[in-house]
């Protein structure tokens, strides 16, 4: 059944006889049951709750060599192991047990525990979906769930499986942590500030970066309820000693409100903040967005400095934090219709990200950008045979290149208007010559400043704005996250005549 080695019979009958000599409540129990593995497994246990593991799965395995098809003891022995940190030994164990009684939810969960440890996240949510199927009221299979969503950055499944662990067993600390973090993430602070109070208060003190979040949740959750100002001035007191730079703290407020639709609370703090500096191009252009106003599309000056300063952790954050993966699904798109482009460009190149995709294409990759701080890790990643820094537009006008690929991967969402981009893009190509992009989805006919400072556009209005190409697909996906939720978007291969 299995490769764990159990004892042969004849040496557990003799380590038997020697215990009926040295401990008289072991012969006992196997006086009252008529058999010795009842007795072994008790004295497994026993050394199990004393810490003894390696001497409990030594009793378990005895007893299995008597009882081979008891899932009961199977468990045991699977639990020892892990707890003995053998975890392919538990596992070759939980489902021997599994075999012998299906539809045991104790033993799914034994399971569910140790392909965690495995880091086996298919087979360890797989048994903790069965142990909640075959016991709804299971908290631990809910929390286990909810870790392992949370781990894998599925973060509303994860806070309906955490909020449902904390609903049925309120007083584990762990769940109302995990709560914590998640509320926080889904935006909604007074849950958070709350669920990390009764973490604190059920289990240990919350650790520095849970206090700074707690700070930051009831700071964010005044500014929420009207009381922006006093929020500010409270934050210091409330975070303490785990206090961030005031100016941090307010500059998340206006993203993380702007991006959950408290749209008056972040322009009364875009308002502060640009008082402060009033010639900040970024701190200009975002209340803009805020509050509505509508342009062509976003200052250079913005563009500059907004992503100078986001280069470093450009990478990291969206990759990461935001699952942005644009640039290769896009090329995906793009292998579809041709697999060899003789000069491409890559518009808007950021780091360089589309590079590594782009490549396998063709060997001459020009890429053009407006930040230097981005054209800068662009060319640390290799792959252009030119970085250029250009406006998008000027250097489409005025290139004597002409691509017969273009690659526009999340830049045009800094365009309002795609009508001039999609015009001097079609001057600087070859008939033939394909343009993949991104954009964020807007409903309508046109497009619209976003608070988040990115324009979103509705399919007429590229339609529209693309006269001197035929679209040959478009496919709908989710660009990256904002504010922990996706964002709609489309995907576009076109063609110009
Ligand atoms: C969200 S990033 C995407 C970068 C890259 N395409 C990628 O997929 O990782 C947008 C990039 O467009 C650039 N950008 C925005 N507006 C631009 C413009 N008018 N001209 C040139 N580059 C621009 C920004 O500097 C930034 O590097």
């Amino acid at each position: 059944m299995t490769n764990i080695q159990l004892p042969d019979v004849g040496t557990t009958e003799a380590l038997v006889t020697q215990l009926k000599a040295s401990l008289p409540d072991f012969g006992r129990i196997v006086d009252r049951y008529g058999h010795a593995a009842p007795a072994l497994r008790q004295l497994g246990l026993v050394h199990w709750e004393n810490g003894r593991f390696d001497a409990a799965a030594r009793a378990f395995t005895s007893a299995l060599s008597l009882a081979t098809e008891d899932p009961d003891l199977w468990r045991d022995l699977a639990s020892v192991y892990s707890a003995l940190d053998q975890d392919e030994q538990a596992l070759a164990a939980i489902r021997v047990s599994l075999e012998l009684a299906p539809d045991n939810a104790q033993s799914w969960q034994t399971l569910a525990s140790v392909a965690d440890r495995l880091d086996d996240a298919e087979t360890a949510e797989g048994a903790y979906r069965r142990v909640i199927d075959l016991n709804p009221k299971a908290a631990a299979a809910h929390l286990g769930l909810g870790l392992l969503l949370f781990r894998r950055k599925s973060y509303e499944a994860a806070l309906a499986a955490v909020r449902a662990s904390v609903d049925l067993d309120y007083v584990n600390g762990l769940a109302h942590f995990a709560l914590g973090h998640l509320s926080f993430i889904a935006l909604d602070f007074a849950s958070c500030a709350r669920a990390f109070d009764e973490a604190a208060r059920l289990t240990l003190p919350l650790d520095a970066p849970s206090r700074q979040k707690r700070a930051r949740a009831i700071t964010f959750q005044a500014m929420i309820e009207g009381r922006v100002q006093e929020a500010l001035q409270e934050y210091s007191g409330i975070a303490g000693d785990d206090r961030e730079d005031l100016d941090v703290i307010a500059r998340d407020a206006f993203s993380v409100l702007s991006a959950s639709g408290h749209l008056e609370a972040a322009a009364e703090i875009g308002r502060m903040r640009l008082a402060e500096k009033p010639d900040d191009p970024v701190r200009r252009y975002l209340l803009d967005a805020v509050v509505g106003r509508t342009m062509a599309a976003a200052p250079t000056e913005y563009i500059e400095q907004y992503f100078d300063q986001f280069a470093p952790q450009f990478d990291s954050k969206l990759l990461g934090t935001l699952q942005y993966d644009a640039p290769s699904q896009m090329a995906k798109l793009v292998a579809g219709h041709r697999d060899r482009f003789n000069r491409m460009l890559d518009l808007g190149c950021g780091t360089g990200l589309a590079a590594e995709e782009l490549m396998r294409f063709g060997s001459t990759l020009i890429g053009v950008d407006l930040s230097s701080g981005m054209l800068a890790e662009a060319a640390k990643r290799g792959g252009y045979a030119e970085l250029v820094k250009s406006e998008a537009v000027a250097y489409l006008q005025t290139t004597q290149d002409r691509f017969d690929l273009i690659f526009a991967a999340d830049s045009l969402i800094y365009f309002g208007d795609l009508g001039p981009l999609l015009r001097a893009a079609a001057g600087a190509m070859v008939q033939g010559g394909l343009l993949a992009l991104s954009i964020e989805v807007a409903e309508g006919q046109s497009f619209t400043l976003r608070p988040s400072g990115r324009f979103a556009h509705s399919l007429e209005h590229l339609k529209t704005a693309a006269t001197d190409f035929v679209i040959l697909e478009s496919v709908e996906s989710h660009i990256r996250l904002e504010a922990g939720r996706p964002v709609p978007g489309l995907y576009v291969i076109l063609e110009r005549h």
